[in-house]
C-alpha cells in the first residue's frame, strides 16, 4: 500500500469516527441518521410510486397540449403498468395494523388503487378522444387520489409534505 494511500485512509477514518461520535457536526450527524431511517423504511413499492410520481409530474405540461397528445398516451400507459404492480403489493404500513383489521385495510388499499388505474383509463381515453379539457379535470382526481391513499396507506414520517 502506498503511504500516501494510507494517509488517506486514515484522515478517513477520523472522519468517520467524528461524524459518528457527533463530535464534528452534530446536524449533519442527525441528518444523515434520518436519511438512513428514511431507507430502511421505505418499500420496493416506492421505488414503483418514484416512477409515477416523475411520469406525473410531465403529464402535468403534456396534457395541456394536443400536440403532445402521443408523449400523454405513453406516459399514461406507464403510470398505469407501475400502478397495477403497486396494486399488488403490500405496502409497510400493513405491518403496524392490528391483526384484526388487516385483511380489511388491504382490501382497501388494493380498491383504491383499482379506482386510480380506472381514472388512468380515464384520463387515456379523454386523450384518445381529444379532449384535453377533460383529461385536466382528471388530473386534479388524481392529485386527490394521491393524497388521500398517502394520508390512508403511507407511514406519515416518510415523505414530508412539500
Ligand atoms: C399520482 C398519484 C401518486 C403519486 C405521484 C405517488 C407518489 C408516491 C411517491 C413519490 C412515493 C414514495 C415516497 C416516499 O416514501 O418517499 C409514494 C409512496 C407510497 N404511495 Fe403513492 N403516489 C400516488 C398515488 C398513490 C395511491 C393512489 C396510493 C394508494 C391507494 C398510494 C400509496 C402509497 C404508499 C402505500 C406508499 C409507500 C410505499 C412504501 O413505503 O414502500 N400512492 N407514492
Amino acid at each position: 500500500m502506498s503511504h500516501r494511500l494510507m494517509i488517506g485512509k486514515s484522515l478517513l477514518a477520523i472522519a468517520v469516527s467524528a461524524i459518528l461520535t457527533g463530535a464534528a457536526a452534530p446536524t449533519v450527524g442527525a441528518a444523515a441518521a434520518k436519511g438512513a431511517e428514511e431507507k430502511v423504511k421505505k418499500g420496493p413499492m416506492a421505488e414503483h410510486m418514484e416512477t409515477i410520481d416523475d411520469a406525473m409530474g410531465k403529464l402535468r405540461r403534456t396534457i395541456r397540449k394536443a400536440e403532445l397528445n402521443t408523449e400523454s398516451l405513453k406516459l399514461l400507459q406507464e403510470m398505469q403498468q407501475e400502478a397495477v404492480v403497486c396494486k399488488g403489493m403490500v405496502p409497510p404500513m400493513a405491518a403496524k395494523v392490528p391483526e384484526a383489521q388487516r385483511q380489511q385495510f388491504l382490501a382497501n388499499f388494493r380498491k383504491d388503487m383499482d379506482k386510480f388505474v380506472i381514472a388512468l383509463s380515464n384520463m387515456e381515453i379523454a386523450i384518445l378522444d381529444g379532449d384535453n379539457a377533460k383529461a385536466q379535470d382528471v388530473y386534479k382526481t388524481l392529485k386527490t387520489m394521491e393524497d388521500e391513499g398517502h394520508d390512508k396507506y403511507k407511514e406519515q414520517d416518510e415523505t414530508p409534505k412539500k
